[in-house]
């Protein structure tokens, strides 16, 4: 089941994004609960987290254990992100990634051009700084539900 991360999960998370090869260093125990993340016994085996940056937000750290990889998780908790983010009124997500590119494709993420990027998103420290300026940089309008804000 997917539920909040709290800020005890740091630890946790960092050594699951650390193993699938994502940035950690801007992370600290306040961005914890701004996480969803998948628990097994004591350890935590998925994660996924959207960054606000203004109007648009940045679906950043997802991973899967190694272990749990290929039964639907790591669309499970893209969905549930995207779930929230259209829930507090986030009109188009972004991301980058260096090796799931056909994973988001999928998901109906498409390659978008860098220059494109909204300044917020650009100020991010993922945008400008954390992840290689080889990623991929996608993104997906999120239709807001007739009557939500
Ligand atoms: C990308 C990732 C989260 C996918 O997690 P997962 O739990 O294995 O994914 P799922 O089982 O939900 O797969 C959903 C679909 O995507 C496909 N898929 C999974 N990983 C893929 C990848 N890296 N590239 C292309 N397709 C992929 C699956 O085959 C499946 O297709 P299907 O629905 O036709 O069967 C996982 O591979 C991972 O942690 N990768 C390392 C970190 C990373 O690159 N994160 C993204 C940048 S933030």
């Amino acid at each position: 089941m997917v539920t909040p991360g709290d800020v005890g999960d740091l630890d946790a998370i960092c050594r699951l994004l650390a193993a699938s090869g994502l940035p950690t260093q801007d992370l600290s125990a306040e961005a914890a609960p701004a996480f969803l993340v998948v628990r097994r016994g004591t350890g935590i085996v998925g994660c996924v987290a959207v960054e606000r940056c203004g109007e648009f937000g940045l679906l950043r750290s997802l991973a899967v254990a190694v272990s749990e990889r290929g039964k639907g998780l790591g669309d499970r908790l893209a969905a549930e992100a995207e779930q929230l983010a259209r829930q507090v009124g986030i009109a188009r997500l972004y991301l980058l990634t260096m090796t799931a590119t056909a994973f988001f494709e999928h998901r109906g993420y498409r390659l978008t051009d860098r220059a494109e990027a909204p300044e917020a998103i650009a100020r991010s420290t993922q945008f400008s700084g954390l992840c290689p300026g080889s990623s991929s940089f996608m993104s997906k309008p999120l239709p807001q539900a007739k009557g939500a804000r």
